[in-house]
């Protein structure tokens, strides 16, 4: 379901930086920026990152760390406002293979991304936010 060329362009890139330097730092630069790139196609039209911008879906800024369904002022489905758990990598990832599944009765449409990878990419973008 993505381009083929995105995951050219992140392969040459990662090609051109693992030679270069091999520190975490990098490796880390890497995939917040794969990351963003996936979220701007898959998540941005209905999720902001940004505070002052209002968005259909609730501010992400933040979320790693935070409890679900408690960003102040969104409306939230029944479903995820009980969910009671706190968003962490692992379950970011189970979000978002399948949300539906995830917790059954969201409001928020199946993105369904199956790549490990991916799911990786997205959640070290996330993280890297600022809460
Ligand atoms: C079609 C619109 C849409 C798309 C695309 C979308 N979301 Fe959502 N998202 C929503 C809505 C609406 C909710 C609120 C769900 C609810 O209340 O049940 C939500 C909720 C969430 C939550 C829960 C946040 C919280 O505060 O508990 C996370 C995490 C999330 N989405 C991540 C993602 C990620 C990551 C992507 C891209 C892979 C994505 N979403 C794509 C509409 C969308």
């Amino acid at each position: 379901m993505f381009p083929k060329a995105f995951g050219a362009a992140v392969a040459l890139c990662l090609a051109a930086l693992g030679g270069a330097a091999t520190a975490a730092d990098t490796t880390d630069a890497v995939k917040i920026a794969a990351g963003k790139a996936y979220f701007d196609s898959t998540c941005h039209r209905c999720h902001s990152v940004d505070a002052d911008k209002k968005s259909y879906g609730p501010l992400l800024d933040g979320v790693v760390g935070r409890r679900a369904g408690t960003f102040p002022g969104y409306p939230y489905s029944e479903a995820l406002q009980k969910a009671g758990f706190v968003w962490t990598p692992g379950a970011l990832r189970a979000w978002m293979e399948a949300n539906d599944k995830f917790v059954p009765g969201t409001k928020m449409r199946h993105v369904g991304i199956e790549d490990p990878t991916v799911q990786d990419f997205i959640v070290t973008y996330l993280a890297s936010l600022k809460k």
